[in-house]
């Protein structure tokens, strides 16, 4: 549409994505043949049609499975390379990224590959195309409370290179309390906090996220507007939300695009961002999602101007970062 030009010159930050799932199929075929390691497909147009969801659980099987190409720094290395040219190219410059330790030291691949392999393609796509970028590690909510101490731990030595903590994988059974300790100790070493709560788990775990876990910022939160005393908490919080649009249709959060709550998020007075989750798997980039939803919900430039600004706002930059893009 005639939006396009408009939210590609938009500078926005990335709030949420995680980089595994920036895992394009014919990356992920050329790792399986760099690492001999056998996929459960026979070309990229088989991977694409196996990306049809009915729920989380169904794309996070299949998204572990992927990841399983992932094995050296320099598969790491070229994951994030090509997340930070899609990026650049739709008028991203600053991203704060999640990773997934867990999912790498638990089949075998240590803690250093992943975070070294990521951190120096953070480095190189500064100076390449002038993206910043900050990491954010993701605990497993599926696994326990000691695994996600066993990850925090075996962070220390990057923690000048962590900006913060997150917790993501499958929500319902997994509330926020179960890691309030976690998140306590992780806030006493100076990380920031940011949890997925209330894409599928009812309100209530997105007041534990806010209560148990003061998080600094909330993903997705699409729940939240079922309760209206805890939007009125979110708005008067200034708490930012990380809104995922292509993900939300892809994982049947919203039957369609067109009832998506974007803009009724921000008429309650909420501050959502707009960001990819797991752009190769829900079909779009950043710009993808701000189009597809300016498409759907009828938004003018006014919405998609105050949708970036919050993504700066919302960031983890300092002051005068934010006052240098806003
Ligand atoms: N929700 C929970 N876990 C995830 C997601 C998501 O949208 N993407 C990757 N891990
Ligand atoms: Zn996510």
């Amino acid at each position: 549409n005639d939006l396009a030009p408009f939210i590609a010159g938009l500078p926005k930050a990335e709030l949420h994505l995680h980089i595994e799932g920036s895992l394009e199929p014919e990356l992920m075929f050329a790792l399986a043949r760099r690492n001999r390691v056998a996929i459960p497909f026979d070309s990229v147009e088989a991977v694409r049609a196996a990306y049809s969801f009915s729920n989380l659980q169904d794309f996070l099987n299949i998204y572990y499975a992927g990841a399983d190409v992932l094995r050296v720094e320099q598969d790491f290395y070229d994951l994030a390379d090509a997340y930070f040219a899609r990026a650049a190219a739709d008028g991203v410059v600053h991203a704060e990224i999640f990773f997934d330790p867990q999912t790498h030291t638990d089949r075998g691949i240590p803690f250093q590959v992943a975070a070294d392999g990521l951190l120096a393609a953070m480095d190189d796509a500064a100076q390449r195309h002038g993206v910043t970028s900050k990491l954010i590690l993701c605990f497993l909510r599926h696994l326990d409370e000691a695994a996600a101490f066993a990850t925090l731990k075996a962070a220390e030595p990057w923690l000048d290179r962590i900006a913060g903590v997150g917790l993501d994988s499958s929500e319902v059974g997994h509330p926020p309390e179960k890691f309030a300790r976690v998140f306590a100790a992780a806030g006493g070493m100076g990380l920031k906090r940011v949890a997925h709560a209330g894409e599928e788990g009812p309100p209530d775990y997105v007041w534990q996220a806010l209560d148990l876990l003061n998080v600094d910022r909330l993903d997705h939160g699409n729940r939240s507007l079922e309760d209206p005393a805890l939007v009125r908490r979110l708005a008067d919080d200034g708490m930012t939300l990380t809104v995922c649009p292509l993900s939300n249709h892809k994982l049947c959060v919203v039957p369609d695009l067109a009832s998506h709550p974007i803009d009724r998020m921000l008429e309650s007075g909420l501050r959502a961002t707009i960001n990819s989750d797991d752009p190769a798997y829900f079909g779009g980039y950043v710009a993808d999602n701000y189009r597809a939803v300016a498409t759907a919900r009828g938004l003018g430039k006014a919405d998609l101007a105050t949708l970036a600004r919050n993504s700066f706002t919302g960031s983890f930059l300092d002051d005068a970062e934010k006052a240098r893009h806003i």
